[in-house]
């Protein structure tokens, strides 16, 4: 393959899996504040999922390659770009084209590679990090003390929730589909895990902590509205990040005055560059020592090779996993080849 070239998985067309395609194209050049990458390793998360059926476009002047998270080698750097050299190890949250073996990010989204951590780990961070971070802690004010709910607390955004709540001194329960993946909850940190499919998390958490939950992290949405509300405590704060059983739900305004609680919610790829830098900025501050103790780690369901991706795309979609998928994309930046996709 030619040098300037590079090897990169296209959406094809929208749909399932099988549209992922393997394709070369030039390599991108760093703009003024941007760091080129040279990929080992790219995070898969369920909005690349969305992104690849056509359902979550890219941002204008986004990439229209998946991938929302990496990590690698710095391999350019762009003008009046400070605080990066060439070779350094480094990930980053991309706003797309993750899915590559170069990719230019905003120097303001880099971070380094948390020491002792390998590129796999590394990559599984970005995309969630910011996430629950950005949300639970910036949004939701989420403090020492506090009872905290993780819908969803074996997904990739659900590991990492429980273990940054519990390390920052919340008392922590998760919903989870299975008795294993409540079982793994609890293994890294949630006082409880109800299993949704069997029990009612709202008399459940009311059994453990009688005033309710003070932040409930949602990526469900629909029918789990009106039971959000009727489970936060007083001043509890509502943070929806994904709406899996639908977009809308009915609110009982009353209750939402007589307990005065906040109902907010985000998504991180359409936010500007400043607030993603300014997010990045408190990560490195607070929680890159947390990462760097042990006390916070990433659960990886399983790292595969990048030839591999449909079928890890097959695998998340079908959600028997815990934490995350990761693929492998390159050891060595300048690597040859055109592989086939395997499926
Ligand atoms: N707002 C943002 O900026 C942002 C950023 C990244 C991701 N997200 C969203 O966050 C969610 C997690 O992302 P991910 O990449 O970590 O995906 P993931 O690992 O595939 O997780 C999806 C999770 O949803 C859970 N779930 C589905 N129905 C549920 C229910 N009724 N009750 C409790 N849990 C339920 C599944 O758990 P069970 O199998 O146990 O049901 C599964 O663990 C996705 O919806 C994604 O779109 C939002």
């Amino acid at each position: 393959m030619d040098a300037e070239m590079m090897r990169v998985v296209e959406i094809s067309i929208p749909g399932g899996p099988e549209v992922l395609r393997f394709s070369q194209r030039p390599r991108p050049k760093p703009n003024a504040g941007e760091v080129l990458i040279a990929v080992q390793a790219a995070g898969i998360n369920r909005p690349d999922l969305a992104q690849r059926a056509g359902v979550y476009p890219p941002p204008p002047g986004a990439s229209d390659l998946p991938g929302l998270e990496v990590a690698g080698h710095v391999a350019a750097l762009g003008d009046h770009v400070e605080g990066w050299r060439l070779g350094d190890p480094i990930c980053a949250l991309c706003n797309g084209g993750g899915y590559a073996e170069f990719v230019t990010v905003p120097a303001g989204q880099c971070l380094p590679l948390p020491r002792g951590y390998s590129m796999a780990e590394a990559a599984a961070l970005p995309e969630t990090l910011f996430t629950v971070w950005g949300n639970l802690f910036m949004r939701g004010r989420l403090v020492p003390g506090e009872v905290v709910l993780v819908h969803g607390g074996a997904s990739g955004i659900g590991t990492l929730a429980i273990q940054l709540a519990r390390g920052k001194g919340a008392h922590v329960y998760a919903t989870a589909g299975t008795a294993e993946k409540c079982a793994a909850c609890e293994r890294i940190g949630a006082r409880q895990c109800f299993n949704y499919r069997q029990e009612d998390f709202v008399s459940g958490l009311r059994t453990m902590a009688p005033q309710g939950a003070n932040v409930i992290l949602d990526m469900v949405g629909g029918d789990y509205l009106p039971r959000n509300i009727e489970l936060l405590a007083e001043e509890g704060r509502l943070i929806q990040i994904a709406t899996q059983h639908g977009r809308v739900g009915s609110l009982d305004l009353s209750l939402l005055m007589r307990k005065r609680i906040i109902v907010t919610g985000s998504t991180l790829r359409p936010q500007t560059a400043a607030s993603k830098a300014a997010i990045a900025a408190d990560l490195r501050q607070r929680a890159w020592p947390m990462l760097e103790s042990g006390e916070v780690r990433p659960v990886i369901q399983d790292v595969l090779p990048f030839t591999a991706v449909v079928e890890a795309h097959r695998r998340l979609e079908a959600g028997a996993h815990v934490g995350k998928f990761v693929l492998a994309v390159s050891d060595h930046p300048t690597s040859q080849g055109n592989p086939e996709i395997s499926p």
